[in-house]
């Protein structure tokens, strides 16, 4: 029998999943599902280190980030679907990681640096906050995965996972801990129909993977383009225009889309023209999506059954991973 690679990965339930999250990581698990032995955590505890004030909310978007999960094709007869805080051997790893990182290593993680100044907390930073890399250390080692289909931003994470990897295996004198390998989609990041750089939910720019077939004419309708692109006969900008991003990361017919990005740059195509072939795009990418969605929207019970089935399969692997590392901490007594 031939052992499969080990994946791990997983979403803060904080909202609906868009489409930055589907080239970003989505589509790779779906793909990687069947050749890997796949672990998709819904990451409610580390939601949590920075919406202490509202469990509810991560509490509802535990059954809507299940439900994208499904809709696109993650199959959890074939990939392991869990809910993060009913593991408790992740905690628990977490306090032993901790003591191997520095809190000057923290300060330093650059996401973690990026997001205390987008959330503003300035020195009031929650404390579990600042040390969610390491949380998220304790989930990948949980389940020997080695390796992390993310976005980009998560590099840093899955950076000092392998610092907590090596320290533990070399101050131990073990293995058992197995180093991960982040992979990275080649579309790494998906702007945001505002032109940003970033699709995403606080930016208020994110196309959903549930939105409505209207929500979605309206979004692509009113997209940023290329500012100096005024009057159709104007040569147009390709580069870092976000409708020729989403066709590139979505359309079928490559020929066409470089007969139009042609047109575009040379001048004589209107910026409604190409926006209405991105929108005959997507629709044709989301409605098959929308449509399975809806379906297991009807029944969320046998959905929730799915993630706690899952859930008892991911908290005896992650207990197995536990009990190894407290035996190579020499620490596994029995009382
Ligand atoms: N940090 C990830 C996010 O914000 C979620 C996450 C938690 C995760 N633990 C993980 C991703 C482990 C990959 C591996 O989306």
């Amino acid at each position: 029998m031939s052992e499969k690679k080990i994946i791990l990965t997983g979403d803060r339930p904080t909202g609906k999943l868009h489409l930055g999250h589907y080239v970003g990581s989505l589509a790779a698990r779906v793909k990687l599902q069947d050749t890997h032995q796949q672990f998709v955590m819904i990451a409610d505890a580390q939601a949590l280190t920075d919406h202490a004030h509202e469990p509810q909310k991560i509490r509802e978007n535990i059954l809507e980030v299940a439900l994208d999960y499904l809709a696109v094709g993650i199959d959890p007869k074939v990939s392991t679907i869990f809910i993060q805080s009913l593991v408790p051997a992740l905690p628990e790893l977490t306090m032993y990681y901790l003591n191997l990182i520095t809190w000057n290593r923290l300060k330093h993680n650059p996401t973690v640096k990026l997001e205390i100044q987008q959330k503003g907390y300035g020195e009031e930073v929650p404390a579990g906050f600042m040390i969610y890399p390491i949380s998220q250390a304790a989930d990948i080692t949980a389940f020997k995965a080695s390796v992390v289909p993310v976005g980009d931003d998560q590099i840093p994470m899955i950076e000092q996972t392998v610092e907590v990897v090596r320290k533990f295996n070399r101050l131990y004198k073990t293995d058992v801990l197995i180093e991960p390998k982040a992979v990275i989609s080649t579309i790494a990041r998906l702007p945001g129909v505002d032109g940003k750089a970033k699709m995403s939910k606080s930016l208020n720019n994110a196309i959903y993977l549930s939105d409505s077939v209207d929500v979605i004419t309206k979004k692509v309708k009113g997209m940023y383009t290329d500012p100096g692109h005024l009057k159709v006969e104007d040569p147009g900008k390709v580069e870092g225009n976000p409708v020729f991003t989403y066709l590139d990361a979505f359309g079928q017919d490559k020929a066409k889309i470089e007969e139009l990005k042609a047109h575009y740059a040379r001048g004589g195509l209107g910026d409604s023209v190409v926006k209405k072939y991105l929108l005959e795009t997507l629709l044709a990418f989301l409605e098959p999506i929308r449509k399975k969605r809806e379906e297991f929207a009807k029944d969320p019970k046998e959905v929730m059954n799915y993630l706690f089935k899952g859930t008892e399969v991911a908290k005896r692997r992650a207990e197995q991973t536990l009990s190894e590392v407290r035996a190579a901490m020499g620490i596994d007594y029995k009382i």
